[in-house]
């Protein structure tokens, strides 16, 4: 069940959480701040009723936030995008989170019915802290790194 993948876009990575397996009767899946997550995590979201298979979400980067996303049920593919280099990611395996830092557009489709999206996030909801238009974003992506 578990598929390793090779993160090739900025700011990225996959973020293996510890599991257990006690089929039949369930597996249970573990993440804690600063430990498996690098970050303090002050929120989390879901997204499930992916009824339309045709559906869209994302479209968008993040200045500053950093995030861990989770296909917690079913599958969906994960577009990522540093500005230069683009990856595409079939997510299907609850144990396998994929970090999303800042300043990476990301996109989520193809999502099979039965989809969870489970979230992890560094900081509060702040609109400001979206970009939401992408040549904002190549613009952004193009100026140096802040450190
Ligand atoms: P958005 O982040 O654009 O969703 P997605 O990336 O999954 O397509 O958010 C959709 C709406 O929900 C938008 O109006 C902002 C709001 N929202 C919050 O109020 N709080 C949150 O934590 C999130 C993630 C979204």
């Amino acid at each position: 069940m578990t598929k390793s993948f090779e993160l090739r876009v900025k700011h990225s990575g996959v973020v293996p959480v510890k599991f257990f397996r006690d089929l039949p009767d369930g597996n249970l899946f573990i993440s804690e701040g600063r430990k498996n997550i690098d970050f303090d995590i002050k929120r989390v979201y879901f997204i499930n009723n992916l009824a339309n298979h045709k559906a869209v979400r994302g479209m968008h980067a993040h200045r500053k936030l950093e995030q861990v996303i989770f296909c917690i049920n079913g599958s969906f593919t994960l577009h990522l995008d540093d500005g230069v280099v683009k990856q595409r990611i079939k997510l299907s395996d609850p144990a396998l989170g994929i970090r999303v830092g800042p300043m990476l557009w990301h996109s989520m489709s193809s999502f099979s019915y039965d989809c969870v999206i489970l979230v992890l996030a560094s900081d509060y909801f702040d609109e400001s802290d979206y970009i939401r238009d992408y040549d904002v974003f190549l613009q952004a992506a193009k100026a140096p790194e802040k450190h």
